[in-house]
């Protein structure tokens, strides 16, 4: 199996992403490191050993991340209104104490790197802080790390906090700016294809039942079906982190296509992705011309995706 490292801010779809992942004979989740977000990083950190009791895999460390973004502005702005204030739709889960707390996250993710140079997977579910701040610790992380599968952007859409950008990539826009110009096996998983990959209410509470993930998740996602509803005006929940996860263990299910990024971090459109895509010859160079390739997934097959995350 692939040795899978989650960089996280459960956050619900991030839960579905991760019991997923513990479900999948694929990989072998190694850690899980967590950032700010949906949540602030300490609650991150407390929902991340949730999920690791829950699924009976203490054993696996978690490191804790950045609490305030590249350029140290601390981050007050959470998602509640999508996730609840717990990260787990208002549901007051139980605290979990004792388990193993590994130093921080970016330190984790370049030791793990060290250690298996080639084997490692990163799965970026937040805003890209803790991955960027990795790259500054060791500037040849791109030779060690075997992919970096990222949720964030929106490319050919609007995003969901604004027009202009997507949560993760707003969260900390320099780190995104800074590590896709980074020499990375890089694939994007933007909202353009996450919005294809829906699950139904009646899928969500057919779940309950369906061992311990299911009912967990069925319960969790209750207020998290009540945003897409009043908000997005649909009965159903976006997989977006699931179907990142999905791009780790069936790529071939989506349709990935060579760009150079840059994220604006400043002014009205701060946190927008703006993808060249496929390999132009400009007339001069641009911001985007010395940039590394990146794969960014612009079309998915959701009827491949939807039932490989729903029976994991
Ligand atoms: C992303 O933002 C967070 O709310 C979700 O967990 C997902 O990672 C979607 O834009
Ligand atoms: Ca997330």
């Amino acid at each position: 199996p692939k040795k899978l490292i989650i960089d996280t801010d459960p956050g619900i779809d991030d839960a579905m992403a991760i019991c997923a992942a513990f479900n999948s004979p694929e990989v072998e989740v190694i850690g899980l490191t967590t950032i700010f977000g949906n949540v602030r990083t300490p609650t991150a950190t407390s929902n991340a050993f949730i999920l690791l009791k829950l699924a009976g895999k203490e054993q696996i460390p978690v490191a804790e991340g950045a609490s305030s973004t590249l350029s140290g502005l601390s981050k007050t702005r959470v998602a509640d209104f999508v996730h609840g204030t717990d990260g787990f739709g208002n549901t007051s889960q139980a605290a979990v104490q004792g388990l193993r707390h590994e130093k921080n996250a970016a330190q984790f993710i370049v030791d793990m790197c060290t250690r298996f140079p080639g084997e490692i997977h990163i799965l970026a579910l937040g805003p890209l802080t803790n991955i960027a701040l990795a790259c500054q610790l060791d500037d040849k992380l791109g030779q060690s790390l075997a992919s970096l599968v990222i949720l964030g952007g929106a490319i050919t859409i609007n995003g969901n906090v604004n027009p202009a950008a997507e949560a993760n990539i707003f969260g900390d826009p320099a780190a995104a700016d800074y590590v896709f110009g980074r020499p990375l096996p890089t694939y994007l998983v933007p909202l353009d294809v996450t919005t294809q990959c829906k699950l139904s209410g009646t899928e969500l509470t057919a779940m309950n039942g369906c061992g311990a993930y299911g009912s967990f998740l069925a319960s969790i996602t209750h207020f998290y079906l009540e945003y897409h509803r009043r908000v997005m005006g649909i009965d159903a929940v976006y997989l977006h982190d699931p179907t990142a996860f999905a791009a780790v263990i069936l790529p071939d299910l989506f349709t990935w296509s060579r760009a150079r990024l840059r994220v604006l971090t400043e002014g009205i459109g701060a946190g927008m992705t703006i993808a060249d895509v496929g390999d132009k010859k400009w007339n001069s160079p641009n911001a985007w011309s010395e940039r590394p390739i990146v794969q960014v997934a612009l079309n998915v097959d959701p009827e491949g995706v939807r039932p490989a995350i729903l029976e994991r």
